[in-house]
């Protein structure tokens, strides 16, 4: 197949819900769907169990399940389709908000009850930021929830989103007797043993046809007829271009767990969600179709088993083929990498493949080469852009606990950097090290990984820092920048990049100096040309 046509049947995407919405539970359906997986259970969620947050079996437990279902690949309808996973739980939103940059659209999974939550919002907005196109899932209707307007004002508010609904529930927990589908115009009725088949779905015409009362009752019916003139009324017309560009989110309804309202999702998913997406360079926009091989490492996965030192560099193809033992260049070190054996993606399993195409992702063993963020080409000098670092909000000094392994500290905190687990900075007034997360637990996940992986043993220090940001004078030679370094000496260091960062200790600390020096910006991403 040429290349153009593999590039079309590709969907690579991202599920993005607060924890509990039934991201899991929507992804093992979709690949029942694909006949990828034959039961359901297959798909172990990766959340970390509630309550297990210091249960070091528990955090390892939870790496090995997200190296499995990092990727899951699966065909349907001749449509190559890759999932790409998205922790939940917020300590490891970071890694989300990185994974976010290798998929061309999201799903996102909302609960009916609990409506719009904190996750939520925060993986919404970088999403939006992006102008990544988004489908709404609004899950559980099966249960007792909210009414399904004020749910969607309740979308469009918090989530600053534009929706249209192309799916509409008629009832909803005990009296949810089904979907009706606006985007095919049929209805869909709930059996509540829906689990395992896939169900049929009947036509309507005419939503004033008589038939509607025989499938669903009078009340039910005059309910449904009032509330699809109001969804015709109120919301905007489904127009594909303007979802493309993130503009208009569409929104459909169901219950993962009953496997109802998944068909509905998945048939129009694969009808207008979009396929690669042309990305940005430092030098250029990369167009997927190009011939010449590009991509960029997003996630990197490292010592599964402690007795081997390999990690698993993930790739996502933007452009060109990816082709086994074909040489690369490797831009930020210079050199040229070729690889015997990397892996492709499936449901349940990976497997060597000779060839890839952009939307795919593959998995490149690597010794210690890849850093998150580092580009592939086949001999162009170019580096991807939009892997930020994010501003962390948690700080504490780490010291060598073992005089005998200091180099073993150095090498296990270096590769954990590279992973992205965390970042390091150093003081510049003492060159004291200081690491900074996003969450609380991964100060756990360190010290752990360092003893068990490298040999290695830390401890930790509290340092009262409130946010990391990074520092850009307007004019470097400045008064006012010579100023405001002078002043703040005890509170500045760098980044492992060499970037000057600036420890503020306070929110109120933060307002004041970004009043105090309007020309020295303050960033809370890492990434600000
Ligand atoms: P997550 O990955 O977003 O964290 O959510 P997950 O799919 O694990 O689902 C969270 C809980 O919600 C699970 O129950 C799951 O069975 C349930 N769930 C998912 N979809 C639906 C639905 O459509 N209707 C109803 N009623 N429940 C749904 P759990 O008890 O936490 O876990 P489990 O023991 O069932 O696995």
């Amino acid at each position: 197949m040429s290349l153009s046509k593999e590039i079309k049947r590709r969907r690579t995407f991202g599920i993005i819900s607060h924890p509990d919405a039934g991201k899991t539970t929507l992804t093992e359906k979709l690949l029942l769907f694909g006949g990828a997986i034959q039961e359901a259970g297959a798909v172990k969620s990766n959340k970390i169990k509630k309550g297990a947050t210091s249960d070091f079996m528990e955090i390892e437990r939870q790496r090995g399940i997200s190296v499995s279902t990092s990727v899951l690949a699966f065909e349907y309808e001749g449509i190559k389709i890759n999932i790409l996973d998205t922790p939940g739980h917020k300590d490891f939103a970071e890694d989300t908000f990185r994974t976010l940059t290798a998929v061309d659209s999201v799903i996102v999974v909302i609960d009916v009850a609990k409506g719009v939550e904190e996750q939520t919002e925060k993986l919404v907005e970088v999403c939006r930021m992006r102008n990544i196109p988004m489908i709404v899932f609004i899950n559980k209707m099966d249960r007792e929830g909210k009414d399904a307007f004020e749910l969607l004002d309740e979308i469009e508010q918090k989530l600053n989103l534009r929706v249209t609904p192309l799916s509409f529930p008629i009832g909803m927990g005990y009296d949810f007797k089904g979907i009706y589908n606006v985007w095919e115009k049929n209805v869909n009725l709930f059996s509540g043993d829906s689990r395992k088949n896939i169900e049929e779905t009947i036509e309507i015409e005419d939503i004033q046809s008589p038939e509607l009362e025989k499938l669903v009752g009078d009340k039910a019916a005059k309910t449904l007829r009032e509330e699809l003139e109001l969804v015709y009324e109120v919301y905007p017309d489904f127009d594909r271009e303007e979802y493309l560009e993130g503009k208009l989110q569409p929104v459909f309804f169901g219950s993962a767990l009953n496997n109802f309202g998944v068909r509905e999702l998945l048939d129009c998913f694969v009808e207008i969600a979009p396929t690669p997406r042309p990305k940005e360079s430092s030098t250029r926009l990369v167009k997927p179709d190009e011939k010449e091989f590009s991509g960029f490492v997003f996630k990197i996965h490292a010592n599964m088993d402690p007795k081997h030192r390999d990690r698993l560099a993930f790739v996502k193809i933007v452009s060109g083929t990816f082709e086994r033992n074909s040489p690369y260049l490797h831009v930020r070190q210079g050199k040229k990498l070729k690889f015997s054996s990397p892996n492709a993606f499936f449901a349940e399993k990976k497997q060597i493949v000779d060839i890839s195409y952009p939307g795919d992702i593959v998995g490149l063993h690597d010794t210690g080469n890849f850093k998150i963020g580092d580009t592939l080409t086949e001999g162009e000098e170019m580096q991807y852009k939009g892997i930020p670092s994010f501003s962390p909000e948690h700080f504490k000094y780490i010291n060598n606990a073992d005089p005998m392994k200091s180099k073993q500290l150095e090498k296990g905190i270096d590769q954990l950097m590279d992973e992205g687990v965390a970042q390091l900075f150093t003081l510049e007034l003492n060159n004291r090290k200081v690491i900074g997360t996003v969450g609380a637990l991964q100060f756990e996940v360190i010290q752990y990984r360092l003893e068990h992986e490298y040999g290695a043993k830390c401890s930790y220090e509290n340092l009262n820092v409130h946010k990391a940001c990074w520092v850009e004078a307007k004019d470097p030679k400045s008064e006012e920048f010579a100023d405001f370094k002078r002043v703040k000496a005890k509170f500045l260091a760098k980044d492992k990049r060499g970037q000057l960062v600036f420890f503020a200790d306070s929110a109120f600390t933060l307002q004041m100096t970004q009043s105090k020096y309007p020309n020295v910006k303050l960033h809370f991403v890492s990434e600000f040309e």
